[in-house]
């Protein structure tokens, strides 16, 4: 396994880079924008293609390098299905998994923090996020954040992982890298409480004060996806144009992955491409005949840079459905089941 644990030092975060091997795919948890560039040559220096990108929630004190790297490198953006930002490629709910060649992560819904804060666990760690940091856990007292909240997703949930995972945090203040779940169980003075009113009471009486960067950063990143007015400057087919016209003349191509296609259904007589494999299919889809590629997804943001790329390949005239499938969904169209 590759994994790096690289650290801002203006807002204090820490971004993690995950890899099952050199030369195949990569995923970054937390990201700052400011070091977008050095990421990116990271990724170059050890032979890494970013395929997944996850905010374990709206960040308060450093903007996301989410859609910088989503322009950079075609990626996916990962959040949790609770979170307010505007568009993000794929959303998960409380024990999916997000997954890349080799390696998967569980979702773990954890909020307290923010009510849109995840954890993600993998064999013998897990990315906390801001729910439990070394020997303190995240303020509760903004964002929707909720401390009896947080009670549960520490004492029910984080907790109850075995002693020895290692956590690894977003933030430290202090120096410190990783820790366990035993020994922050055992040192972690916020963890010291005897019920989930002591906790509440405790973080009651913190008293922060705002992040400096907080204006500024919580407006940024709730608005770092394809929106869907940049989801129409490329090529369009709208979902009632295809109900109306019952698809003729159109190849709908369904880019969302194994799980989301279960969970929500597919838009009957459509193939599967999974974005991350789109490449492997480009050639096909260069042989449709007459026939219009309309690809789409979840919400319209992997559609969006999957015409760009297949019309870049040569693949012409393809579009996409904006707003994806809950857009189809919307619109009344038929739903099939795999
Ligand atoms: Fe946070």
């Amino acid at each position: 396994m590759i994994f790096r644990q690289m650290f801002d030092s203006v807002s204090s975060t820490y971004t993690y880079l995950l890899a099952s091997r050199a030369g195949g795919e990569a995923l970054l948890i937390d990201p700052v924008f400011e070091k977008t560039d050095r990421y990116v040559k990271l990724l170059e220096e050890l032979d890494l293609k970013l395929v997944k990108v996850v905010d374990t929630h709206v960040h308060a004190d450093h903007i996301t390098a989410m859609g910088a790297l989503r322009d950079r490198t075609n990626c996916v953006t990962v959040m949790g299905e609770q979170s307010p930002v505007d568009v993000v490629s794929m959303r998960v709910s409380d024990g999916e998994a997000v997954t890349i060649e080799g390696m998967a992560l569980t979702a773990m819904h954890t909020p307290g923090h923010t009510d849109d804060s995840y954890c993600f666990r993998m064999d013998d760690r897990v990315f906390t996020g801001d729910t439990l940091l070394i020997r303190g856990t995240g303020r509760t007292d903004f964002q929707n954040g909720d401390a009896g909240q947080q009670y549960d997703s520490l004492f029910n949930g984080l907790l109850k992982l075995p002693e020895q995972t290692l956590v690894y945090p977003a933030h430290d203040y202090k120096g410190d890298m990783v820790s366990t779940i035993g020994e922050e169980r055992a040192n972690n003075p916020r963890l010291q409480v005897d019920s989930r009113a002591a906790y509440i009471e405790l973080m009651a009486g913190l008293k922060l004060p705002n992040p400096k960067m907080m204006d500024v950063a919580v407006p940024e990143n709730m608005r770092m996806g394809l929106n869907i007015d940049k989801q129409r400057e490329v090529a369009t087919v709208t979902s009632e144009t295809i109900i109306k016209d019952n698809a003729a003349d159109m190849i709908l191509v369904d880019l969302r992955e194994d799980a989301e296609r279960v969970k929500s259904g597919i838009i009957p007589g459509s193939v599967h491409a999974p974005y991350s494999r789109l490449d492997l299919h480009l050639d096909m889809l260069k042989q449709t005949g007459d026939k219009t590629v309309v690809f789409y997804c979840a919400v319209g943001e992997r559609s969006t840079m999957a015409v760009t790329i297949a019309q870049g390949d040569g693949v012409s005239g393809c579009a996409h459905i904006p707003g994806g499938f809950v857009a189809w969904t919307e619109a009344g169209g038929n739903v099939a089941r795999v």
